[in-house]
């Protein structure tokens, strides 16, 4: 009997792992296992090397750290892409990455079924199954975890009993990480009193009482040198999180609403994502009109809110991305940083483009600035505001008569 071949989203993980048995053995399906290089830093030989073990009878990897770079990042920071004011989106911009480099496997491979191993409790099933769906409606999609409700303890199990190897350490967290950041889920974690140990951080140092600065410069909203030095994003993501995470800089800690209904404690280190959207809002504000601004505003958090929802594929976005494109070609200048002990502030920025004008904002005679023609617009301006209060005002005083007769 010739099998039908399905494609699997493989991180080399425990889910997937026990997600290329559980396809062979309960759906009798020839698994083929992709993995999507988001800049992950893991050892892809080795991967490669499980998945062929646990009885894959393809592998590929492929490196999408440019692609990563180019075609989620770049408009995640022109956007300000940050979930409830907080999350700058890491793991919710490589879903739908990886679940398009699956569907291309698929579709060379001649594959009519996607797998991912996705629980049913998270965001990332949303991601990958509306990506594939909007990318290939043929694709059918099998989630197994999801489909059979599985939790870590009957995965544990299930892998010991098929020889699936996984590493013998018990991991305290779950990480999510790609060049974007780093997601920290589970364990000690779960309790949202329980402060973030330590362990949970790579790049953060909690020991460095010094201040520090950076710089960066952004040409049409692209972050394009670090401290004067020019660089490729790639190497600027790097220097950025080793730098910033030396002073401190980088975490976000809070309660996040989930698509599906879940209040979650989520624990990020990002600390290149959080400086770059900083600097990148500062300079928006000394380049772009009041209007402007505040108009992005809200096209920027409809952003943040499809990027995080898995609607990456909904015609609405592309529409957002030509919206702030255009607000863009101002967005070139430079920004100063001073971080300490975790804490960072803007203390500097300067623009060809800048509205900021000394002869009209400045309190010394050397103002252009007519003072005479406030008086007018101020009258204006409060005109409804006024007029509201003293009907009020009014009608208050004739029921005080009232009450007094
Ligand atoms: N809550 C985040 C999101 O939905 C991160 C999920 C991280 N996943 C993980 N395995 N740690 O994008």
């Amino acid at each position: 009997m010739v099998k039908d071949k399905c494609i699997l989203a493989y991180s080399g993980g425990l889910d997937t792992s026990v997600c290329i048995k559980y396809l062979q053995l309960l759906h009798e399906l020839e698994v083929i296992t992709v993995t999507v290089d988001c800049g992950q830093n893991d050892d892809f030989e080795e991967i490669e090397k499980r998945s062929k073990e646990i009885g894959a009878v393809q592998h590929y990897y492929i490196d999408a750290k440019e692609e990563f770079i180019n075609e989620y990042i770049i408009p995640c920071i022109k956007a300000n892409g940050l979930y409830e004011n907080q999350y700058p989106l890491g793991t919710a911009l490589a879903r739908p990455l990886i679940a398009k480099k699956a569907v291309e496997i698929a579709n060379e491979e001649n594959a009519k079924i996607i797998a991912h191993g996705c629980t049913g409790k998270g965001n990332d099933q949303i991601r990958f199954d509306i990506t594939i769906k909007s990318l290939n409606p043929d694709l059918r999609i099998i989630a197994p975890i999801r489909d059979m409700n599985l939790t870590r303890d009957i995965e544990i199990q299930f892998a010991k009993e098929h020889n699936i190897p996984i590493s013998t350490e018990v991991k305290k967290y779950s990480i999510d990480m790609n060049i974007w950041g780093r997601s920290i889920e589970g364990g000690d974690l779960e309790n949202p009193f329980v402060e973030p140990p330590k362990d949970c951080f790579k790049f953060i140092n909690f020991d460095n009482p010094d201040a520090g600065y950076l710089e960066i410069e952004y040409e049409n909203g692209i972050p394009i040198t670090a401290d004067g030095k020019k660089m490729n994003l790639l190497d600027l993501l790097n220097y950025i999180n080793f730098k910033a995470g030396s002073y401190g800089v980088g975490i976000v800690d809070h309660i996040e609403d989930r698509v599906i209904g879940i209040k979650s404690r989520e624990v990020y280190e990002c600390p290149a994502a959080i400086v770059l959207i900083k600097a990148h809002q500062d300079l928006e504000k000394m380049v772009l009109t009041s209007h402007e601004v505040r108009f992005k505003h809200i096209v920027d958090q409809q952003w943040s809110w499809m990027a995080y929802s898995g609607l990456w594929q909904d015609p609405l976005l592309n529409d957002l991305d030509k919206f702030i494109d255009a607000t863009q070609n101002k967005v070139t200048g430079k920004v100063k940083m001073r971080m300490q002990n975790g804490s960072i502030r803007v203390v500097g920025r300067k623009s060809k483009f800048s509205l900021y004008r000394n002869e009209l904002a400045t309190y010394t005679s050397d103002s252009v600035f007519d003072q005479q023609l406030a008086k007018g617009f101020v009258e204006l301006w409060g005109l409804q505001s006024i007029t509201a209060n003293s009907i009020a005002i009014n009608l208050n005083k004739k029921e005080n008569k009232g009450d007094e007769q």
